[in-house]
């Protein structure tokens, strides 16, 4: 399972500027962590298209997460402007500052400790323990929902269904490679297993996917009626 996926990205990957390069990445290169925990704060309610520029414009002016926590409110206030949700940054602030204070500069590894964070929730965690540090933890966004959702064919509807498919998506979740399979998962759902009309003859899972299989890939995941 997990090894199709990653063929998929090593083909496929999108760049991000927060992302190490396919060369790299091979001659075992690992992302920041500062570079991780930025990008997927920013990601949170913004699109990837959206954050780019934002995320080369903070990492150019506050280049490590001391220069940030160094930087006055209102500057990173200001440098934040158009991505919305004014609580990010100010949690943004407060957690750069006691990672640059009390750690030494340097972010946790572990998912328990990564939640302790300001701003950081149980996706953000996951996201940083297993992009920058390369832990097997599980990664579930409305993406990966999908996908998951739709892999095994669960009929269940959101938000009911949501502890069910963090099972299933920590089972498939490899204990090789567990920060390029998160970002592939999420770039699955991104541009292949899409809400509507999603690209299934394109797709890695096509030969494993049980929603395929019953032609209802579309229909999932279902949504409890409000
Ligand atoms: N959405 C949030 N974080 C992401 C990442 N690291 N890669 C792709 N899509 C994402």
């Amino acid at each position: 399972m997990a090894a199709e996926l990653l063929g998929w990205y090593d083909r496929m990957a999108r760049a991000m500027p927060w992302r190490v390069p396919p060369a790299e990445r091979l001659r075992g290169a690992r992302p920041d962590p500062y570079h991780v925990w930025l990008s997927e704060v920013m990601l949170q309610q913004t699109t990837v298209a959206a954050v780019k520029g934002y995320f080369e414009r903070f990492v150019a002016r506050w280049p490590r997460v001391s220069d940030l926590a160094a930087a006055p409110d209102a500057e990173v206030m200001a440098a934040w402007a158009g991505l919305g949700y004014y609580a990010r940054a100010r949690n943004l602030l407060r957690c750069a500052r006691v990672v640059a204070q009390e750690l030494d500069g340097r972010f946790p590894e572990t998912e328990a400790a990564l939640r302790a964070l300001p701003g950081v929730g149980p996706y953000t965690a996951a996201a940083i323990a297993a992009i920058a540090f390369d832990r097997p933890a599980t990664v579930l966004d409305g993406n990966v929902e999908r996908v998951i959702a739709r892999l095994r064919a669960v009929e269940e509807p959101l938000p009911g269904a949501k502890e069910r498919l963090r099972a299933l998506a920590a089972e498939i979740t490899p204990r090789e490679r567990p920060g390029d399979y998160a970002q592939a998962i999420m770039d699955l759902g991104a541009t292949i297993c899409t809400p509507r009309a999603p690209a299934c003859g394109l797709c890695p899972w096509r030969a494993d996917c049980a929603a395929r299989a019953l032609g209802i890939a579309a229909e999932l995941p279902r949504k409890a009626a409000k």
